[in-house]
Parts: C-alpha cells; sequence; structure tokens
C-alpha cells in the first residue's frame, strides 16, 4: 500500500507549467496594507483607528509561488491499531489515524481530490485556512455534501503559514469522533532551521466492550460539554513517545481534535514556549502554563532540549480537570548533545493593540443558551436560535438547514460578543477569519495573539474584535461539535458595505 507521503505527490511536469500560467492570472492584489492616516477605504469611509491598528498584522494573500501540489485523500471505514495497539473499527482519512499530515509551502496551491468511500455523505472542511468560500467544506451553505462515492476537489492556496486541521461538517460529533481528522501544515516560505517537527493531535475516545461506543448525541452529551471519552490518545496512541537527542530545537504543533474535551497540556520540566495559536504566530513567545486548548485549537510549542538532559523522561499531562491525564512523554535519549540550531523566535508577529474599544458597542452580540426541543431532546441556541441539524440526506444538506445569517462588513472593524447564558462550556469559532480576544467579563484581556475558536466558560461574557479580509458566508459555530449537532450554528455574511 502506498504510504500517504508517497500520495503526497509534488507534479512537477505539466502542472507546475499549469500553476505558473494559473498565478498569472490570478489578478494581482497587493498585501493587505492600510492606507495612510486620513485615508479612505474602498467604501470612500475614513478607516478607524482600529482598521489602522490591525495593519500589517497578516497579509491578504501569500505571493504564489507557481507549485500545484496534488493530495489524493480518501474517507472510508478501517480498522487498525489504535489507543493500546488493540484492533478498533474506525472511519479514516487514507486509511490513518490521524489522517495524512498533508504539508505545503506557503505560495503554493493546494489540490485535494477527496473521495467519500463511507456509507455517508461528507464533506471536508479546512479549519483555520483563509481560503476561497467555495472551498469551505460546509454542505448546504457552500457546496452539495458528498454522496457516498462522490468526489470533490477542494483546491486553495493557503494565505497564512501554520497549523491547521481538516474535518467533516456533516454529522460532525459521529465522523470526527471515528477518526476522519488530520494536520494541515502550512511552511513558512522559507522554513525555519528546527532539528525536527512534530505534530501531536489530542482526542479522546468513548470506547464501550472494545469497540467505539456507537450512541451519539445522546441526552448526557447534550446537557453537558459534549462527548468527553473514557480513553485518551496523541496521534490515536494512549503511549505516545517523542524520543529527541540533547540539545535538539523541536517545533511541536498540537491540535485539539476532540469533540468535547479541552486540554490544558504541562509542559513544566520543559523550556516550552508557545509561538504560534490557531495557526499564526503570536507577538511574543509565551508560557504555555494554563493554556486551555479547547477543540478546535492549535497551539505551536518551540522547544530546545537542554544539552545536559540526557536519559531524562519527561511526561506531558493534561491538567484541565482535577484529574489529571498523562497524554505522552518525551524521552531524551542517552549519547552526546547536537549543536542547538539558534535562531531568533518568530513569535513576533504584529498584533493590534485594540485596547480602547471597551466603549465601542458590539455590531453582533450571541447569547449562548439551551432548551427543550429539537431532534435531540435539547437545542443549543444562539439568540434563541436553533440551526437545523443536517440529516444524512444530500436533499437536507442542501438545504441551508435554518441558519440564521448575520452580515459583516468587510475590511472595518467588528466587534463580536458573546454571552453565555449557560452553566457549559462553549469554544466558538469562526470560519474564514481570524478574531481577537479584547475582554472577559468586562476586564480587557490583552491576548497578545490571534484565534479561530475562543472557548467561552461558563456564564462568561466575551467580546472579540475582527477585521475579515476575505468575502463569503462564514460559519459561526459552537466546536462541541454536539452543541453544534443541537442548533449552535450560524452564518455570517461577509460583504464589502
Ligand atoms: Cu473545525 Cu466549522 O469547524
Ligand atoms: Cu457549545
Amino acid at each position: 500500500m502506498a504510504t500517504a507521503s508517497q500520495r503526497v505527490r509534488l507534479i512537477i511536469g505539466a502542472t507546475l507549467v499549469a500553476g505558473i500560467a494559473a498565478a498569472l492570472l490570478v489578478r494581482s492584489r497587493p498585501p493587505w496594507r492600510a492606507p495612510e492616516r486620513g485615508a479612505v477605504s474602498a467604501g470612500g469611509k475614513p478607516l478607524s483607528a482600529q482598521v489602522r491598528e490591525f495593519e500589517g498584522s497578516y497579509p491578504e494573500t501569500a505571493e504564489p509561488t507557481g507549485v500545484v501540489r496534488d493530495v489524493a485523500l480518501e474517507a472510508g471505514p478501517v480498522t487498525l491499531p489504535l489507543l493500546d495497539g488493540q484492533p478498533l473499527d474506525v472511519w479514516a482519512y487514507n486509511g490513518q489515524v490521524p489522517g495524512p499530515t498533508i504539508r505545503v509551502r506557503l505560495g503554493e496551491r493546494l489540490r485535494v481530490t477527496f473521495t467519500n468511500r463511507l456509507a455517508r455523505p461528507t464533506t471536508v472542511h479546512w479549519h483555520g485556512v483563509r481560503l476561497p468560500n467555495a472551498m469551505d467544506g460546509v454542505p448546504g451553505v457552500t457546496q452539495p455534501a458528498v454522496p457516498p462515492g462522490g468526489t470533490f476537489v477542494y483546491e486553495f492556496a493557503p494565505k497564512d503559514a501554520g497549523t491547521f486541521w481538516f474535518h467533516p461538517h456533516l454529522r460532525s460529533s459521529e465522523q470526527v469522533e471515528r477518526g476522519l481528522y488530520g494536520v494541515l501544515v502550512v511552511e513558512d516560505a522559507a522554513p525555519l532551521p528546527y532539528s525536527r517537527d512534530v505534530v501531536w493531535v489530542l482526542d479522546d475516545w468513548r470506547i464501550r466492550e472494545g469497540a467505539i461506543d456507537p450512541r451519539f448525541n445522546t441526552p448526557h452529551d447534550l446537557m453537558h460539554d459534549g462527548r468527553w471519552g473514557n480513553v485518551i490518545t496523541v496521534n490515536g496512541r494512549i503511549d505516545e513517545r517523542l524520543t529527541v537527542r540533547p540539545g535538539e530545537r523541536i517545533r511541536l504543533r498540537l491540535l485539539n481534535a476532540a469533540n468535547g474535551r479541552v486540554f490544558a497540556p504541562d509542559f513544566s520540566g520543559l523550556d516550552a514556549r508557545v509561538i504560534a495559536v490557531d495557526g499564526l504566530y503570536t507577538a511574543k513567545p509565551l508560557d504555555p502554563a494554563g493554556f486551555e486548548l479547547a477543540p478546535g485549537n492549535r497551539i505551536d510549542l518551540d522547544i530546545t532540549i537542554p544539552p545536559s538532559g540526557a536519559g531524562r523522561q519527561l511526561s506531558v499531562v493534561d491538567r484541565f480537570t482535577r484529574r489529571p491525564n498523562v497524554l505522552a512523554s518525551i524521552d531524551v535519549s542517552q549519547g552526546a548533545a547536537v549543536q542547538s540550531p539558534a535562531f531568533p523566535s518568530p513569535a513576533a508577529a504584529h498584533v493590534p493593540p485594540w485596547r480602547d474599544t471597551a466603549a465601542i458597542a458590539p455590531r453582533l452580540e450571541y447569547r449562548l443558551a439551551a432548551r427543550r426541543g429539537g431532534e435531540f431532546g435539547i437545542e443549543w441556541t444562539l439568540n434563541g436560535a436553533a440551526a437545523r441539524h443536517a440529516h444524512d440526506t444530500e436533499a437536507s444538506a442542501a438545504d441551508g438547514h435554518g441558519h440564521e445569517v448575520s452580515v459583516l462588513p468587510w475590511r472595518e472593524w467588528s466587534k463580536l460578543r458573546f454571552v453565555n447564558d449557560s452553566g457549559r462550556l462553549h469554544p466558538i469559532h469562526l470560519h474564514g477569519m481570524f478574531f481577537k480576544v479584547l475582554s472577559r467579563d468586562g476586564r480587557p484581556a490583552d491576548e497578545p495573539f490571534f484565534r479561530d475558536t475562543v472557548l467561552v466558560h461558563a456564564r462568561e461574557t466575551v467580546d472579540v474584535g475582527l477585521v475579515p479580509l476575505d468575502e463569503g458566508r462564514w460559519m459561526l459555530h459552537c466546536h462541541i461539535l454536539e452543541h453544534a449537532e443541537a442548533g449552535m450554528m450560524s452564518l455570517l455574511d461577509v460583504k464589502s458595505m
């Protein structure tokens, strides 16, 4: 059987020529740069102070290199030795869990030919990636669901370097839980010389009698923080070990692919620094202590193993709940230290301060709550509306399933407010844009980074600020997949006004 990396073929010949031709046809757009102070936006309105502060945060597009990466991706059922090594029936991309890590370089185009070998319709959503709206993988909104046996070609040029992921956006509470997820790494145009670049996908599984518990969206899951499993894995294994040499400098990319579980990974004992959150570099290197990795979130860590560390073994422990969970271990081999690659931390992004924004009214406010009713007996609502669940038929998935639509002005600053009227957790995720947390319960929270997913705690109010650069119809939803399916989904129309 071909390995994933063999499937990730770089087609140099005809495709490269076609890619260059395509690149020449792309309207050349200047990188995002706000005009001078006092200048006006495309709509003729003066630019707000917040848009001026946003200048230089991240580019409108990446400079195309002309290279096209062709990837064949297939979803289907398979039996794999996972967790403790016993065979487990799962649904997987390219026969592996996690699915293949797809790597592209910034400026390259990615063309994924997807085939659905499941008995159910599905789609592939590219979480966190700014891409053309039609490639976003939301059934009934950006595309019809891919039926069993069907194919769909996802093609886009990522605009941001960083750690992203892909997963189904239809019956995700079952499809993601059964193993359908993979990481998309967009490398910098000139990748940094880390000793190694490692991906850790965190997940949990609810196992009953040696199989994935087939009861999905139970009343218990819906009333609480979604489906929390009884087995925690990193890269599909309960005993993941990373063996390194003393002196190595590692880029460790963490993704939380669980349906509902939040992780707070403890890296103490290692000199680890967060350098990226949800893909984008942070403004400065950050201490990972206490960082809550909610479903959908990613963090990238910069870790230098001390040259004196030979023979040490370090456990990385999740401390989100009162009961600590060992996630994985980092084993430092015996022997001579390697020379640590020396380069300045890439965590030096421009992140707008957006400090004096407390008095600005939110453009949109969402109240997060639950009520009885709906298909599962409990509905999760945004402002009293529950989006209808996407059913397993193409016809009902294609009708837009009753989402509310709000408008966000393109390239203008907006504040969004999330008011959690419930006692549960809600990691709120926006497709197609990054935002910055401004405050929690009215207290300024100057996070030196952007996010695409923010954990809203019980009864908490979170304000975020954003400047959307990509037009289209984007989802806003809770990333606790059971909550989303029970209604906690909405749409944002980003358009020039
Ligand atoms: Cu990772 Cu709409 O989701
Ligand atoms: Cu939720």
